[in-house]
Formats: structure tokens, C-alpha cells, sequence
């Protein structure tokens, strides 16, 4: 991407937002639309069986992409035959459109995590559409290289139609980080972590607080209704966040990887709905992490081991050149005290109890089979310094409280309305503040951690204090640019965002998706 075009691409959004309509409906903005899509393709969400455990297949839901014109690569399929949604690979400066397609049995809409686009095309749940309609999104991507994710989003049931099977990644390249010759191709992996739960049919399991029996959606097996024990329970489990027993990485249980001995780069994506990871691998071969949510940092950061909360990515650098064929490196969840996390509740009648937070995991094996001889060295720099990040010092400060109480969780004392944006959510085009995320201890002892995520724009992580997480703080990497910050119990965090020059409502929310369906949400207005 040449620097001019991107200014002018730049210049153009400014111009006016990129189109987006409910395919049938009016064109909003068609000026924008000046030039034709670089990558043009169909989104579908639809039911599907995916083999996963031995014996009967799980009913999932599971997107297809299917390419109306553009480069064959933007769309990588999953590995093997895992129900995970296919990889887009996008570059920057791309005009792309998307035609998502509903084939579900309820409303959706997609929003693309990690990515600067505009209103039209950020997925925000009034956008949702009915069953067997379809969206259009246009967009240019703005973003830097680094990998992000889309997932759907609509109204109290992100939870669900995700644990269902809905997500899957998103990866950007640009120039800068083509010329570093970073592994590639088959040296670089990428490694979807989701716990999930299953019935004695190897149906997928996840709790249901609605009306009894009247969202035992796509096979899913839900909990009862509201009334009685099992509702309690499933409100209960709700308010905790659903975990599984059964770990799933890239769709699969514990799949074993074949890779070639040299060095391997790992983009490792936490798209759990509620369980945070404490990532090692054996031996504690060295974790060199060179990006985040935001893409490249300016340099490798090295860790034994890396905390990965919902929604989270991280780049990871492997050396595996001192390894034989067919030896093999495993990547693990090691132990940490569940209440660094937080509670975990009950399980549903008739099902096993899930694995509580902190439980130690086995996730993936990567197996040597043969030796790529090509040479590499970490770089010590990676990234231009963050593209002239500095903090603001005299930006205005909000104070947001994560708080309990009356059975809800709150963000800023507030839960969330379609519509609602309150004064001091309310922001100009461009300008930059910093939030403060204040995870408060409350009387009812529902103290957790909390992944707050910022649509939009990347932000930084200015400072981190108190807290009783001394196990999960240990694998924290608040370096470079990041859409999700986890808050760990008693903790306060400073982020500095420098919000879009796309106007309109956004959100941020806490990226536990049963939190965020029960209302730790809020929109914020570009204005
Ligand atoms: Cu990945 Cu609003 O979410
Ligand atoms: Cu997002
Ligand atoms: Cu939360």
C-alpha cells in the first residue's frame, strides 16, 4: 500500500462513511462507493454438522465465505474440516464488501473486532438482521498489520450463536511487516482456543435464562426456563460467564499440528466466551510475543507465560530449531487460583460440572516433521515505535466503575440500551481521553475479571494498579496497540484511546459475551 493512496482512501471516509444497507433497502451514502471493492465477497451464517467428538456429529452453526471477485488468498479455509469460520486475509488499504447472508433461525449481524470501520459497517446490534436476509458492509481497511477476528453481535445473544460456532479470524497484512521476513506460509499457525461443553449426544450445551424451551436453537441443548432451580442456575452460570469442560483448539480437542523445525510464528486467539488462559509451552521454551491486539510492538517482549483473556490475540514467536523430527512441543493452560479470575457456579442439572477457571489445559501439540532451513533471527525492532503514540497527558479523564449489584453487572453504573448515549459517552471525531476501568470488590462477593474491549480504534494501556491477581498479572503484556484490556479483581487500569474520525455509535463492552448479552454494555457516540 503506497502511503499517498491510503491519505487518499483516508481522505475519502472522511468524505463521507462507507455505504452500508440492508440488502433491499434504501443505499445510504452511495457516494462513497467511488470505487469498486478490491475483495468482494459472501458471508454465510447457517447450521451445520461438524464432527468433533467420536460418535454422533454436533449440530453447530458455521460461517462460509465464498468469493465474488478479488485475490483467491482473502479467503483461507479452516483447518481440516473444523467448523470454525474460514480465515479472511485482507491488506491494508483494501475496499472491501462483504454480503452477509442469515441463514440462521434468529436475528444476526457481524462485526469485524479489532477493525476502524465505519457505523454502517461495525455489526452494532440494531443493525441485525431477520432470519434469510442479508447486510452489505463496505469498508476500506484502515488497520495495521496483525490479527483480528469477526464474530456476530446481536441483541443478548452474541453468547450463544459465538458458543455455537460463529467466529473466525481475520488477518491483515501490510508492507512493514512483509519486510521482516517473519515466518510464513507454513510457518505460520494460527490457534483458536474455545472451551465448550457437550451432552451425552454430543450436543453442545449452553444455559438458557429466556422463556422454557423457547430457544433450544440449531440442536444446541439449552438449560430450562426461568422458573425453578435450573433457571437460577443457568442465571447463576450467566453472571459468572459460560464455561466449558472440553477444550477446542481450532474446532478440534487437542489437535496435534504437524511444523517443520526453525522457527514458527503463532497468532493465538482467545475466542472463549468467558475462560481466561495462562498460555506456557513445555518446558517453558520461551514465549516472544511481537504483537497483540493491535498488531506488531516496536520489539519482542519475552515471557514464560502470557494471560490471554476473551477476545485477546497474541503474535507469538517459536524457536524450535534445536528440535529432532518427530519430537513435539505442546502448548499449555497452566494452573492459577480460580478467583484470580473469578467465581465459577454450578453446572446444569444433568450435565458435568465444567472445568473451573484456573484448571490446568492441555490445548495443542506441534510436531516436528521436517526442518525449515530458512535462516532467521528475532529482530530486536519490529515496528515503526507505534505509529507516534505518545501519551496525552491533559487528555480529559473518565472514571468507569465495573460494579455488581442487583444481580447485573454495570459499566459506569450503567447496563446497556439500544440507543442510549449518555453525556460523558459522548466524544469528538479524532479527539484522545483516557478511560480509567476501576474493577470495584462488591458485597455480594461477585468479584471477576473483566475483559473490557473498545470498538474501533486500538488504544493503549497507560498504567495498572492494585489488584490480587499475582498469577495472572504475572502473564500480562500491556504493550502496544490493544482492543481488549483485562481487569483483573481490585485492579485500576488508564487507557489513552484517540477515538475515529468515523462518526456514530460504537460500543464498549465487557468481552465476557454472557456479561456482555446480560447488558455490560454501552454505546458511545462519535460526534
Ligand atoms: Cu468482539 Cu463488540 O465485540
Ligand atoms: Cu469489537
Ligand atoms: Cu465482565
Amino acid at each position: 500500500m503506497h502511503r499517498r493512496e491510503l491519505i487518499r482512501l483516508l481522505g475519502l471516509s472522511v468524505l463521507g462513511p462507507a455505504a452500508g444497507r440492508v440488502a433491499g433497502g434504501p443505499l445510504w451514502r452511495a457516494e462513497a462507493q467511488r470505487r469498486a471493492p478490491d475483495v468482494d465477497l459472501v458471508l454465510t451464517a447457517a447450521p451445520d454438522d461438524a464432527r468433533i467428538l467420536a460418535g454422533e456429529p454436533t449440530r453447530v452453526s458455521r460461517f462460509h465465505a465464498r468469493l465474488r471477485s478479488g485475490p483467491a488468498e482473502a479467503i483461507v479455509a479452516s483447518h481440516d474440516d473444523s467448523h470454525l469460520g474460514p480465515t479472511l486475509r485482507l491488506r491494508q488499504g483494501q475496499q472491501v464488501r462483504v454480503r452477509f447472508e442469515n441463514r440462521l433461525d434468529e436475528p444476526s449481524i457481524v462485526h469485524w473486532h479489532g477493525l476502524d470501520v465505519p457505523e454502517s459497517a461495525d455489526g452494532h446490534p440494531r443493525l441485525a438482521v431477520r432470519a434469510g436476509r442479508s447486510y452489505d458492509y463496505d469498508f476500506t481497511v484502515l488497520n495495521r498489520a496483525g490479527t483480528y477476528w469477526y464474530h456476530p453481535h446481536p441483541h443478548m445473544r452474541t453468547g450463544p450463536q459465538v458458543y455455537a460456532g460463529l467466529a473466525g479470524l481475520l488477518v491483515v497484512e501490510d508492507d512493514e511487516e512483509q519486510a521482516l521476513g517473519l515466518p510464513s506460509d507454513t510457518s505460520d499457525i494460527a490457534l483458536v482456543l474455545q472451551d465448550r461443553r457437550f451432552d451425552a449426544g454430543n450436543r453442545l450445551v449452553y444455559p438458557e435464562t429466556g422463556p422454557a424451551g423457547g430457544r433450544g436453537r440449531g440442536g444446541m441443548r439449552m438449560g430450562r426456563g426461568q422458573q425453578g432451580m435450573g433457571g437460577m442456575m443457568a442465571l447463576m452460570e450467566m453472571e459468572t460467564g459460560v464455561l466449558g469442560d472440553t477444550m477446542l483448539v481450532n474446532g478440534r480437542v487437542r489437535p496435534a499440528l504437524d511444523v517443520e523445525a526453525g522457527w514458527l510464528r503463532v497468532r493465538l486467539l482467545n475466542g472463549s466466551n468467558a475462560r481466561v488462559y495462562r498460555l506456557a509451552w513445555t518446558h517453558n521454551r520461551p514465549m516472544h510475543v511481537i504483537g497483540g491486539d493491535g498488531g506488531l510492538f516496536d520489539r519482542p517482549v519475552t515471557r514464560r507465560t502470557l494471560t490471554l483473556a476473551p477476545a485477546q490475540r497474541a503474535d507469538v514467536l517459536l524457536d524450535l530449531s534445536d528440535l529432532a523430527t518427530d519430537s513435539e512441543v505442546a502448548l499449555h493452560s497452566l494452573a492459577f487460583p480460580a478467583d484470580e479470575a473469578g467465581h465459577t457456579m454450578t453446572m446444569l442439572p444433568g450435565t458435568t460440572a465444567p472445568l473451573p477457571q484456573g484448571s490446568p489445559l492441555d490445548l495443542a501439540t506441534l510436531r516436528i516433521r521436517g526442518r525449515n532451513t530458512r535462516p532467521f533471527t528475532l529482530p530486536e525492532r519490529l515496528s515503526d515505535p507505534g505509529d507516534g503514540w505518545q501519551p496525552v497527558p491533559d487528555a480529559p479523564i473518565r472514571r468507569i466503575p465495573l460494579s455488581f449489584q442487583a444481580m447485573q453487572w454495570f459499566l459506569g453504573g450503567r447496563t446497556f440500551a439500544m440507543e442510549d448515549v449518555a453525556g460523558d459517552e459522548t466524544v469528538r471525531p479524532g479527539s484522545t481521553h483516557i478511560w480509567e476501568l476501576v474493577n470495584l470488590p462488591n458485597p455480594m462477593g461477585m468479584e471477576m475479571a473483566h475483559p473490557i474491549h473498545l470498538h474501533g480504534r486500538q488504544f493503549r494501556v497507560l498504567s495498572r494498579t492494585g489488584g490480587r491477581a499475582p498469577s495472572l498479572r504475572e502473564g500480562i503484556v500491556d504493550h502496544g496497540w490493544t482492543d481488549t484490556v483485562l481487569v483483573l479483581p481490585g485492579e485500576t487500569v488508564r487507557i489513552q484511546v484517540t477515538f475515529s474520525t468515523h462518526r456514530g455509535l460504537f460500543l464498549y463492552h465487557c468481552h465476557i459475551l454472557e456479561h456482555e448479552d446480560m447488558g455490560m454494555m454501552r454505546n458511545f457516540r462519535i460526534a
